[in-house]
């Protein structure tokens, strides 16, 4: 199944009448089975070397209304440029064309999001933008100081490398369905915003500039204080082996991942074992409704509160043609 997440005023009426009707008829948290033919399995990325990526970074700087928020991510073009060489090394290399970055590109070029396939990661979506600019309202109140902070769902990432390019000490991990997502997008925006962080924005030539990837060393040390996980949140926990609390996250970060009914639930099973206890906090940044998919932010409540374990506030809303919001989760028991 695939789905674009644009649609008319009519459609929205019709899919809020239809969330407010199933709303309330559950009485039990499940965790359902992805409705896909094929899920991708959790499991960790482990980045040795830079392979992975070309000399030299095109890099844009990202667009936010708050002014003194300043990152940077790696232009699309040289997403897709990389992807045609690869394949053409391949081609060469094996006679076969390999062609799952590629195949990600065609699909991505006409869909959102393909389920069970490609979950939307290569775009940067609204509520990341949304949530970078919250976090940039409250992070001088918080201390980060050897915090620990995951996002799930990340793409792109900007909210968590926006609170990693705040606080050198910070551990952030990242999470993507797509290990292309993680190699192509994720890892490119983490040096962009700290190891290769451009020192003047007057290098900028039609608001894209190049970056050397040429110091391999710095660069894999910066990624060597970062976990990465890709694959399906059903089995996350399997691979990410927290049996202790202390290993567990200060601070999890999710923007538009609630946008499937189905998956919500493994997602939050995520978010309540791996949330630190007493004071870990969860922001989830969505839009409140998805059509098509039945996920929004109504169903991503119903499900927390049935659960009795988090207080839920709204700390950030946009009022647009589809309204968007932030949900910042704390646990009932929080001191
Ligand atoms: C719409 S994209 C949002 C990307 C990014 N957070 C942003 O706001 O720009 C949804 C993200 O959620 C992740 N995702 C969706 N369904 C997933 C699933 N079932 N298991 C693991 N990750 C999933 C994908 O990795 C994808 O990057």
């Amino acid at each position: 199944m695939s789905f674009r997440f644009d649609f008319s005023l009519a459609d929205l009426e019709k899919e809020t009448a239809s969330l407010n009707e199933n709303a309330g008829n559950n009485t039990q948290t499940t965790i359902p089975q992805n409705s896909a033919s094929k899920i991708i399995p959790s499991g960790e990325l482990f980045i040795t070397d830079l392979d992975i990526l070309p000399q030299n970074l095109m890099v844009e700087r990202v667009n936010f209304s708050i002014k003194n928020v300043e990152l940077y991510k790696r232009h699309l073009s040289d997403v897709k440029f990389q992807i045609a060489q690869d394949d053409e090394l391949e081609e060469r290399e094996t006679d076969q064309p390999s062609c799952s970055s590629a195949k990600i590109l065609e699909l991505a070029a006409e869909n959102d999001v393909v389920q069970g396939v490609y979950e939307g990661g290569l775009k940067t979506w609204e509520c990341s933008i949304d949530l970078v600019e919250y976090l940039s309202t409250i992070v001088k109140d918080i201390n980060l100081t050897d915090k620990k902070v995951l996002e799930l769902g990340c793409g792109s990432s900007l909210p968590s490398i926006y609170l990693l390019s705040t606080e050198e000490s910070l551990h952030v991990d990242f999470q993507d369905y797509n290990e292309q997502i993680l190699k192509l997008v994720t890892i490119p925006n983490i040096l962009i915003n700290t190891i290769l962080r451009p020192q003047n924005v007057d290098v900028f030539y039609d608001d894209i500039t190049e970056l050397d990837v040429s110091d391999e060393n710095k660069c894999l040390d910066q990624l060597k204080r970062s976990r990465f996980f890709k694959g399906d949140w059903g089995d996350l926990l399997d691979v990410m082996k927290y049996h202790d609390n202390q290993e567990k996250y200060d601070i999890i970060l999710s923007s538009e991942t609630i946008y499937n009914a189905d998956s919500i639930p493994r997602l939050y099973n995520v978010v309540k074992n791996v949330l630190k206890r007493p004071n870990g906090v969860a922001y989830i940044a969505a839009k409140n409704i998805y059509f098509g998919v039945g996920g929004g932010v109504l169903p991503f409540r119903h499900i927390v509160e049935r659960d009795n374990l988090f207080k839920i506030s709204v700390v950030y809303t946009a009022s647009a043609h589809v309204k968007r919001e932030i949900l910042k989760l704390t646990f009932l028991d929080s001191l």
